[in-house]
């Protein structure tokens, strides 16, 4: 059985003090199941609370949003592979459309931050997804393709395990829009038989992201190719999260 992945990316909300309180506030009554892992990825200054609240509970972990590559120096508003670690966080997203599309992140970076992630032995989420004007182009499977091939090009075999991947349709970010979860499906099974191209042995979580809230998340997660799901807005309020975390429990 694979495990299902509900990450949470709160973006640029919740500084240390809400932080705390929307973790008491969530992690009351909360119950662990086998099966099922919930991730947190707050602003990196809330990391470390984030970290420390869920110290001693079983299936939950606590990541950065974004890193630098390297290792220390003179990068003014950056953060390390190794502080991250230091913070208590065992997961980075990288390449978020945020990253690409309002920061300018390149692929060329995207890869330098995936390969400085596994080295510090944490965990990268890969997001990849198409606009919406290369969709309506039909675009949408070589514009994923180059992003797997641009980022994971340099991947190692033994790599593979702790690697996640978000497809994440920029079109449907933060727009109320969501993708079917048959068109979701499919694109799932092009990155997943791109891994296997590639020399993945085990399977590489797929998560979906783009407009997950706890009405559409069962249809979402209902699809096999689906491994989870990376959920921006409706993560950052405690009772919508605990809502998509317990999809399928009640
Ligand atoms: P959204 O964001 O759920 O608010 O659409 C998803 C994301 O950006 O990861």
């Amino acid at each position: 059985m694979t495990t299902l992945i509900l990450a949470g990316n709160w973006k640029m909300h919740h500084g240390p003090a809400s932080a705390r309180s929307l973790m008491d506030t969530f992690l009351d009554g909360y119950e662990p199941h086998t099966g099922r892992e919930v991730w947190f990825f707050p602003p990196a200054i809330s990391l470390a609370d984030v970290a420390r609240a869920i110290e001693g509970h079983v299936g939950l972990r606590a990541g950065a949003q974004n890193v630098h590559w390297e290792a220390t120096g003179a990068f003014t508003g950056e953060t390390s592979v190794a502080m991250v670690r230091e913070a208590g966080g065992t997961a980075v997203l990288v390449g978020h459309s945020e990253r690409r599309h309002v920061f300018g992140e390149t692929n060329e970076e995207t890869a330098k931050k995936v390969t400085a992630v596994l080295a510090g032995g944490l965990r990268p989420v890969l997001c990849v997804g198409e606009r919406l004007e290369e969709r309506e182009r039909g675009e949408t499977e070589p514009v994923v393709l180059r992003q797997l091939d641009a980022a994971l090009g340099g991947i190692s075999s033994r790599d593979w395990t702790h690697l996640v991947i978000a497809y994440e349709p920029v079109w449907a970010i933060g727009t109320g829009r969501t993708a079917t979860p048959g068109d979701a499906a499919a694109v799932h099974g092009t990155i997943r038989a791109w891994c296997e191209s590639r020399g993945a042995g085990a399977r590489v979580p797929v998560l979906y992201g783009g407009s997950v809230k706890p009405s559409n998340v069962a249809e979402l997660v209902a699809e096999d190719e689906i491994d989870g799901v990376l959920v921006g807005g409706a993560s950052i309020d405690a009772e919508s999260w605990r809502a998509i975390v317990r999809v399928g429990l009640d």
